[in-house]
């Protein structure tokens, strides 16, 4: 039987932390989901779509493996995504003990809905600190986000100043 997870999150946009993730669980999985789902929390910058396109071209720029699919979700629960298509691991990054306190009543709220399990990695520490809302906020401000995000993002949103 595949093993299917899937790599959930805003990706507004990708970021070289995100990608480090998604390449790391690809290696983990025969079949490996990136889900980029609306967070009504956070004040988007670009539409799913774009997020959506942008990640697809970060993977083939980076000759990610070719077991990667990206995709979008926003008709329910993330377990639901998961149940439909028979993924039972959620894989997110860990980069601090704020993540940590972030990510844990969602893990256990996914596995109590569906039984659906979380794993964490690290990230590589060269990305520890890089965030899509830093690169929003950078990138809203005229500033070079090219060491924090794939060329493809940094080339979109210069092209879109
Ligand atoms: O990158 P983010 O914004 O931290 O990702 C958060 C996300 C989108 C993964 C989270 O908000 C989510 O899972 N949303 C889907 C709605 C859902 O299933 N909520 C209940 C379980 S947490």
């Amino acid at each position: 039987m595949s093993r299917i997870a899937v790599v959930p999150g805003s990706f507004d946009p990708v970021t070289l932390g995100h990608l480090d993730v998604i390449e790391r669980a690809a290696g983990l999985f025969d079949e490996l989901h990136v889900l980029v789902v609306h967070n009504p929390a956070k004040t988007a910058l670009l539409p799913i779509a774009q997020r959506v396109s942008l990640i697809q071209e970060a993977v083939v720029e980076a000759s990610m493996p070719g077991n990667i699919t990206v995709t979008s979700w926003s008709v329910g629960l993330l377990v639901d995504y998961c149940t439909d298509v028979g993924a039972s691991v959620l894989v997110k990054g860990i980069r601090s003990q704020v993540d940590v306190a972030y990510e844990t009543p969602m893990a256990i709220v996914n596995r109590n809905l569906a039984g659906v399990e979380t794993i964490f990695l690290l990230p590589d520490p060269a990305h520890a600190h890089v965030s899509s809302s830093l690169v929003r906020q950078v990138a809203g401000l005229g500033g070079d986000v090219s060491p924090y995000v794939p060329r493809v993002v940094s080339a979109f949103l210069q092209s879109n100043d």
